[in-house]
């Protein structure tokens, strides 16, 4: 897999939608899997609040709106179950 930047914004607004969560969530996530190619910056207000945490992963995507670290996955194009036997 090739390196891919996640930023997940720490503005007020998307931590009412629990963005410290999914950020903590997929970075746990990332080191037991040992996906040392997922990059996950925590970024200031993108100013598109609300609706979810918002979320960009690589610089050229557009910003989406996200309520769970799973969700990121699903961005990232990794497939959740395949997530959860590695981790059981
Ligand atoms: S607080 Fe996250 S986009 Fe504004």
């Amino acid at each position: 897999m090739r390196e891919q930047h996640v930023k997940i914004c720490k503005g007020p607004g998307c931590k009412a939608w629990s963005s410290d969560r999914i950020a903590r969530e997929l970075m746990e996530i990332r080191d037991a899997l040992d996906l040392n190619e997922i990059r996950v910056c925590r970024v200031p207000c993108m100013k598109v609040c609300g609706g979810g945490a918002s979320v960009r992963v690589n610089s050229a995507s557009k910003i989406v709106k996200l309520k769970g670290a799973e969700e990121v996955l699903g961005a990232l194009g990794i497939n959740e179950a395949a997530v959860v036997a590695q981790m059981t």
